[in-house]
């Protein structure tokens, strides 16, 4: 019920700065912000994404908020606590991690990832689904991005929340991250939502690359004309993180501008397997082509990429087009 719901948020607002006064206040806090230092990151860029420290400990978090078994049951519901298997004992889920809150589209804190200090597993812990967080559905960074700009002219989309803050130190405000390798069906709708261009710039390996294939594939729904995905392939080892830091915003931004369109990744990647001057080649590229841009809304980019695959396979256009099911335009 939206009352309880509001209560959530409220309740998460004191948690969060629970965690950012442990990065101030912990015996630890050397240590810590030691490793944030090291990371590059300013204070200026701390406080503006809120982040904070879980201390090592059972029940930090516990202890301080959990004075009722109200707020306790609050915090389980919210994934700031968990509970052993037979649901005996209830404790932290952060321990001993650099935390980043998630915010929602209008700045409420919704959950958190944190990050071990060290090479400990899992690297990355994050809050689970809640009633107030739905990990496919958000976005790390969109609220700070729709503060920035009245409107918004792109929005490259990056892996970690490592990512978008070190674009937000280097003054690159317009970055959101998945929270996951690859972008949903819903996060691509949010993000054209709130603009035209968005650029996907994952990490610069396999994982990296197959995630900006299946990115396409859940955005092609979305391009109504005016809309536009791009994608952005980093050298090996390099995440927009590490790149930017070591090449410079100049550099990140040119990568940007020279972003390879739609069409290109699409069919480069289509032909990528398939012997493209053959006959059975070309109709097998044109199978797998079929069903994808069966997925964009009709309209004139739909025409254009259509016009690319009847070139690419020296067809008639307008043979080719009879060929092709127009869905109603979404939304
Ligand atoms: P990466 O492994 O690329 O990490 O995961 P990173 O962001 O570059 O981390 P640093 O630079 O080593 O700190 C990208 C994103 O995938 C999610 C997180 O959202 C992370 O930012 N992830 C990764 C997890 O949720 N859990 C993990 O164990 C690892
Ligand atoms: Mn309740
Ligand atoms: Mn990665
Ligand atoms: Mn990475
Ligand atoms: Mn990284």
């Amino acid at each position: 019920t939206a009352p309880e719901r509001k209560d959530y948020y409220e309740l998460l607002e004191s948690v969060t700065r629970f965690y950012q006064y442990q990065l101030k206040e912990h015996p630890n806090k050397k240590v810590v912000n030691d490793y944030l230092k090291q990371r590059g990151l300013t204070a200026e860029v701390i406080a503006k994404y809120g982040i904070g420290y879980a201390a090592p400990g059972w029940d930090n978090v516990l202890k301080r908020f959990g004075r009722d078994k109200h707020t306790e049951e609050q915090l389980l519901t919210t994934g700031v606590l968990t509970e052993n298997e037979n649901q005996s004992r209830r404790y932290d889920r952060f321990r001993e991690r650099v935390m980043f809150p998630i915010r929602d589209k209008r700045g409420r804190v919704i959950g958190y990832g944190g990050r071990v200090l060290g090479d400990e597993k899992p690297k990355y812990l994050n809050s689970p689904e809640t009633p107030i967080f739905h990990k496919g559905k958000e976005l790390y960074g969109l609220y700070e991005v729709r503060q920035a700009y009245k409107e918004i002219p792109q929005i490259v989309v990056v892996e970690g929340y490592m990512d978008v803050v070190a674009l937000a130190q280097f003054d690159i405000n317009y970055a959101v991250a998945s929270l996951g390798t690859s972008t949903s069906g819903d996060q691509m709708q949010t993000l054209f939502r709130n603009t035209n261009e968005v650029i996907c710039c994952y990490d610069g390996d396999k994982a990296g690359r197959d995630a900006a294939w299946r990115a396409l594939e859940n955005a092609l729904p979305q391009l109504r004309d005016g809309k536009d995905l791009k994608f952005v392939f980093l050298p090996d080892g390099e995440d927009p993180d590490s790149l930017v830091r070591n090449q410079g915003k100049d550099a990140l931004e040119q990568l940007f501008k020279d972003a390879q369109t739609l069409p290109d990744f699409l069919f480069s990647r289509l032909s990528q397997n398939i012997e493209t001057n053959t006959d059975v080649g070309r109709s097998k590229l044109a199978s797998q082509a079929k069903p994808l841009i069966e997925k964009m809304p009709d309209g004139f980019y739909r025409g254009i990429v259509l016009k690319k695959l009847a070139r690419f396979l020296a067809w008639d256009e307008a043979k080719l087009n009879k060929l092709f099911t127009t869905v109603a335009t979404t939304k």
